[in-house]
């Protein structure tokens, strides 16, 4: 007989940024900054990602597309490879990310895609340590995850190595 295996998940939702403590909310705006300088001409899509290291060091990336579409590279996954590359060993404490179109506003949360949720799991478990992770639209409401594990259960990680 199978038995069913129930996974649950909890997310935080703020109205909008007014509502994040004082820490976030400047974290956001270096996300917003590093959104306006996306490289996106073929979707037209542009993300920010701010990111705050253990040692107060702030990071930022955005998306870099190219012409040869999947050699581009989401925005978290710029800002992350290069803390990982600047810090080495330095844990992450958060993640903030700002996403929409760049001709409108976009008021849904934009969550990290598929691939960027894994990488960000590798930099998690290696850690030790939760790494929280804020998401919006361009404005708007904005999810707080307390950890990737909890927007990537099951994740696949070198213990199955
Ligand atoms: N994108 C990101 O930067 N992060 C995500 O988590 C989702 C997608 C970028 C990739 C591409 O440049 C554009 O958004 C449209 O998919």
């Amino acid at each position: 007989m199978s038995k069913k295996l129930n996974i649950s998940t909890s997310l935080e939702v703020y109205e909008n940024l007014q509502e994040l403590a004082s820490e976030d909310f400047l974290l956001m705006e270096h996300a917003v900054k590093a959104r306006s300088r996306a490289y996106a001409p073929y979707s037209e899509f542009a993300v920010g990602c701010a990111i705050l290291l253990e040692n107060n060091e702030i990071v930022t990336g955005n998306n870099q597309e190219n012409a040869a579409y999947p050699s581009g590279l989401c925005a978290e996954r710029v800002a992350l490879f290069y803390a990982g590359s600047q810090y080495p060993g330095v844990p992450v404490k958060k993640m903030v990310l700002t996403a929409g179109p760049m001709s409108s506003d976009f008021f849904k949360p934009v969550p990290p895609c598929g691939a960027c949720r894994q990488v960000i799991s590798e930099y998690e478990k290696r850690q030790e340590n939760g790494i929280e992770i804020y998401f919006m639209g361009t404005g708007g409401k904005v999810v707080r995850a307390s950890s990737m594990e909890s927007l990537l259960p099951l994740s696949f990680d070198k213990n199955y190595l």
